[in-house]
């Protein structure tokens, strides 16, 4: 599934944004925190803000700001996140902290941070408004901290969790940016809270279908296609969706191959390589789609009351995010 024409777009319009915001000295800092900018990435999080805005009546032009901001924060989350994850390759290239070394890392990500609420502040948007974006976008952030606090601690422990408690963990950690991205589209056009609340539910349940679908494929995508190794989350012991699944569906001799590579940092590339055939052999990917699919289809409801092209836009984004295979 490829992304649409309107997110390419958006896409372009962003970064060149981006760019313009992500230049100063000393000049290695800003290239630490363009690195994986520059390098890929699909600009989701600005897409969902910027349709959020026009399907309430707005523009890109008054969207901009905080989809930039958004996606800056996304990237701060990604700086650290692969600290946190030992993750060596995203985008098809080293990490920050491989290519830039800890310390630089740690700052690029506190400078996209940081950047992102300069944005947001220095926007011309009205006091409440500003005020009401600076609210929204730090509980986000909170939630994402305590988010990954909860994924670090569960992929800890050797207790498995349920499937609650791996929502909850999602919801925080991922989807929380989600629904920022549409709540602060939306607010940019109105300060109507009927419809600031609808697309902030919108984006809170399609942020969930998208982690369930990026863990499917964090354990059974090509490579090739998403440019980061599979396995590293079997490794890291991560409690995902599809992982509880295949430790709970596997029998005998298969059990004990994803056993052996799950949670064990000692663990081979063959004994990853194992693992992942056995987990593919279960046919698990389609009760995890349809997982997916329950959230998607929530978040669908909450625009039933719209109509018009950007409506549409949002849907497709929807139809994309299950689907998709990058
Ligand atoms: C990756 O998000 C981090 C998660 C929340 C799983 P994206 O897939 O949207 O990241 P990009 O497209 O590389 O920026
Ligand atoms: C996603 O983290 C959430 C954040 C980055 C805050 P993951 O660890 O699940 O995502 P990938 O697989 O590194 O992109
Ligand atoms: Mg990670
Ligand atoms: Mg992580």
């Amino acid at each position: 599934m490829k992304k649409t024409k309107t997110i390419e777009k958006n896409a372009r319009i962003v970064n060149k944004y981006l760019n313009s915001k992500l230049k100063g000295n000393p000049k290695m800092l800003y290239d630490a925190a363009a690195h994986l900018i520059i390098h890929g990435g699909k600009r989701l999080r600005p897409h969902m803000v910027i349709k959020s805005c026009q399907i309430l009546g707005g523009n890109v032009t008054i969207a901009m700001p905080a989809a930039s901001a958004v996606e800056m924060i996304h990237n701060f989350t990604l700086v650290h996140d692969d600290i946190m994850d030992n993750d060596e390759m995203r985008h098809g290239v080293p990490t920050v902290h491989k290519k830039f070394g800890m310390p630089i890392a740690i700052l690029a990500g506190d400078v996209l941070f940081s950047k992102a609420y300069q944005i947001i502040s220095d926007a011309k948007l009205s006091k409440d408004a500003t005020v009401q974006l600076v609210s929204r976008l730090s509980k986000a952030c909170v939630d994402v901290c305590e988010g990954q606090l909860l994924d670090v601690k569960m992929a800890e422990e050797k207790r498995i969790p349920s499937q609650k408690e791996y929502i909850t963990m999602i919801g925080k950690k991922t989807a929380a940016l989600f629904d920022v991205s549409c709540s602060m589209g939306a607010i940019c056009a109105t300060g109507n809270q009927k419809d600031i609340s609808n697309l902030s539910n919108f984006g809170r349940n399609l942020g969930i279908a998208f982690q369930i679908t990026d863990d499917l494929i964090g354990v059974m995508g090509d490579p090739k296609i998403t440019k980061k190794p599979v396995g590293n989350d079997l490794r890291e012991g991560k409690k995902s969706l599809p992982i509880l699944m295949a430790i709970e569906s596997a029998k005998g001799k298969d059990k004990k191959t994803i056993l052996k590579a799950f949670g064990n940092p000692k663990a081979t590339k063959n004994d990853l390589k194992n693992a992942v055939d056995v987990i593919r052999s279960l046919g698990i990917e389609e009760n995890v789609r349809t997982q997916a699919l329950e959230y998607a289809e929530m978040a669908k409801k909450s625009l039933l009351k719209y109509s018009g092209s950007a409506k549409t836009e949002l849907i497709d984004l929807l139809d994309f995010v299950v689907k998709r295979s990058l």
